[in-house]
């Protein structure tokens, strides 16, 4: 089917990457669950070797299911192209080496994904990649940390845990003003709320492990942006070795095709919950960029183009300070205590060694979650 971006979000969501499977008519893309495929003629070996498309030879050098997801994902970004790793931090993995090669300078959001932080701190710098830390929100302090070496701005538009908001346009003008690439970590809005590529960023990060997939049963990570940007990055995933299996491909297409219905109530779910636990009298703070009276509102609702679809992470603060966690998350029965976000099930996450927990706000009823919530702030020994 034509996947032209004049059909609408939910049409793609569905069909791009999807024409029926040439070989067998089959509905919906096969999992090619192979390591290695039959060449059979010389001509055909060599068209594999230089890496023409749709040469498959090897699976971590391609995969006719993976293409097709990375064919649905670039469709829904608006972006010409795309690759797929093993997991969010492949794609990250693979995003910062490349736009960091050859001792490049990163000025990245001080606030980021835990994992992420450790590689900016611990790791890269071992290759002779330099970082700054930065409050994304200082749009004076992201310009003075650019240097004359400096490669990319990094950020997640809603930072996790505590959903700071990053003025993605804004740093697109700045970063290509100083000749730098802006590389965004859109995980917690998903393509279904925010495409970053339409207001100028120039690489898109996804953990698809979270709402792409939506159900909680694959890892995987994908990047997309133009052709040129992608194929380094596409050679880089693949010598390290963090290609995306068949399976999770086809998981990952399955779970995608449900998710602008999914993002819908998530939203409307988390909106709830925001203004129930803001107005708790237990509650220190609540972080919701779709509340108004949060300091990333305005920010979020100009990017979003909404005032009612901002996602499905909430993070608060109770009022007993640290100490109240456990007797919280305890009690909690509807909402999981486990990492990771993005689920049909909603999860709870305390952040050890602040005083945050971080709800991903799931699909189920909006008063059972409600009660739920209620129910574990009694809980609290006052
Ligand atoms: C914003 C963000 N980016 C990247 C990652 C890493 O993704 P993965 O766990 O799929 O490696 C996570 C994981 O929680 C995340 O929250």
């Amino acid at each position: 089917m034509p996947t032209h971006n004049r059909l609408g979000f939910t049409t793609r969501a569905i069909h791009a990457g999807e024409a029926p499977d040439p070989l067998t008519g089959a509905h919906g893309v096969p999992i090619y669950q192979n390591s290695t495929f039959a060449l059979g003629t010389m001509e055909r070996f060599q068209e594999f070797w230089d890496g023409a498309a749709n040469a498959w030879g090897y699976s971590r050098d391609g995969n006719p299911t993976v293409a097709r997801l990375e064919e649905k994902v670039a469709n829904l970004e608006g972006a010409k192209a795309c690759v797929a790793s093993a997991s969010g931090m492949g794609a990250i993995s693979a995003t910062l080496l490349t736009v960091g090669a050859n001792g490049g300078h990163i000025v990245a959001a001080e606030q980021i994904y835990n994992t992420a932080n450790k590689l900016v701190n611990e790791d890269l710098p071992q290759y002779g990649m330099s970082f700054s830390r930065v409050n994304i929100t200082d749009l004076d302090a992201v310009e003075a940390a650019i240097t004359p070496q400096t490669t990319a701005i990094y950020t997640e538009v809603f930072s996790n845990p505590s959903l700071t908001v990053a003025d993605v346009p804004a740093l697109a003008e700045l970063a290509h003003r100083r000749g730098a690439k802006l590389v965004i970590d859109n995980t917690f809005l998903s393509p279904a709320l925010y495409r970053p590529i339409e207001d100028g960023a120039d690489l898109v990060i996804h953990s698809a492990t979270k709402y792409l997939s939506g159900h909680g049963e694959v890892l995987a990570g994908v990047v997309s942006g133009s052709s040129e940007a992608i194929e380094p990055i596409r050679i880089k995933s693949m010598r390290l070795g963090s290609t995306l299996s068949p399976i999770a491909a086809w998981l990952l297409m399955t779970g995608m095709r449900t998710l602008p219905l999914r993002m819908e109530r998530h939203s409307q779910n988390a909106r709830a919950v925001a203004a129930f636990l803001a107005a708790h009298p237990a509650v220190a703070s609540c972080h919701y960029p779709g509340l108004p009276n949060d300091p990333g509102y305005a920010t979020a609702s100009r990017l979003l183009g909404t005032d009612s679809a901002f996602g499905g992470m909430v993070t608060i603060s109770l009022n007993g300070g640290a100490d109240s966690i456990a007797p919280f998350v305890e009690s909690l029965k509807v909402i999981t205590l486990a990492t990771s976000l993005g689920d049909t099930s909603s999860l709870a996450w305390p952040i050890l060694g602040t005083d945050l927990v971080r709800l991903s706000i799931g699909l189920e009823d909006e008063a059972d979650l409600l009660a739920d919530l209620d129910n574990a702030l009694e809980r609290i020994p006052g």
